[in-house]
């Protein structure tokens, strides 16, 4: 048995990089569905559809968990796909399985420390108040996920989500950083032109994006936190997997990596982020 990390693309990988990490011992299928990457611009039904296709590959391979390491497959199939098509599958199946997402594990390293600043409001009424920036994919943006989770835990943050409608495509075509650079700017540009200052914390909400950190950091004022989402993730499976012994992710170190799109050598950023080539079957 295995676990499984799914993603649109390579963005997946700065998770699945996290969790082979945190639990060196286990087996890993990656499943890259770049037949169909990217995701963020597509219609939610199509998101759902692909995601549901993108889990049940990753069962038929043998996983027990398959992990949404794609916030776009997280914040708009998750709830839907848990709810409705979940139980019937688990049932048919005839052994537990489970699909885990990564929103909530961001959330809680976002909101959980507490830190917060005086800040004025009106002239008059000082509050104590955060500002997140979240930058994710359109879809992502659209739900208002990162919105809504935040303010069902607590009042005391303001959150802004800047779509970035082309970044996962080029850091998935493997693009420069002197083309990613500009691009970046004007994204963080544009949020703190919309928040009217920098935000005291940054959400990196795309998967894809984490491979570029190192960009967001250049752009960002010193004083922004950036929240990294592989490592959370990463600690809240361990944590889960703990409480779920019914999960077996198996123990012999076994990585696979498969695509639906052309099989082969992924591009530099992927062997970048990665440390070393990273070589994809086709699914
Ligand atoms: N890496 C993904 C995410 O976290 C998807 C990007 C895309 O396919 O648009 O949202």
């Amino acid at each position: 048995m295995a676990i499984g990390v799914f993603d649109s693309g390579i963005g997946g990988l700065t998770v699945h990089h996290a969790l082979v990490r945190r639990l060196p011992q286990a087996d890993f299928v990656y499943l890259a569905d770049q037949a169909n990457s990217p995701y963020g611009g597509r219609p939610g039904e199509e998101i759902v559809k692909l995601t549901r296709a993108g889990c049940e590959r990753l069962f038929a391979q043998g996983c027990d968990v398959v992990i949404l390491a794609c916030n776009t497959a997280a914040a708009v199939a998750l709830r839907r796909l848990q709810q409705t098509w979940l139980p019937g599958f688990r049932r048919d199946l005839g052994r537990p399985v489970n699909v885990l997402g990564l929103i909530v594990p961001t959330i809680e390293a976002a909101t959980g420390v507490p830190w917060a600043q005086e800040l004025e409001v009106r002239g008059e009424r000082r509050e104590r108040l955060e500002v997140l920036g979240v930058f994710s994919t359109p879809a992502t943006a659209t739900s208002r996920v990162y919105e809504i989770e935040i303010d069902k835990r607590s009042e005391a943050f303001a959150v802004f989500s800047e779509p970035c409608p082309t970044l996962a495509k080029l850091i998935e075509a493997g693009e420069s950083d002197a083309t990613l650079q500009p691009i970046v700017e004007t994204h963080v540009a544009a949020l703190e032109r919309r928040i009217g200052r920098p935000p005291d914390r940054a959400i990196l909400g795309c998967t894809h994006y984490e491979i570029i950190a190192g960009l967001f950091r250049a752009a960002l004022p010193q004083a922004t936190s950036l929240i990294h989402q592989p490592g959370a993730t990463a600690e809240a499976v361990e944590r889960y997997l703990g409480r779920h012994p019914e999960y077996d992710p198996g123990r012999a170190g076994v990585r696979r990596f498969l695509t639906t799109g052309a099989p082969g050598l992924q591009n530099g950023l992927a062997e970048r982020f990665w440390g070393e080539p990273l070589t994809f079957e086709a699914a």
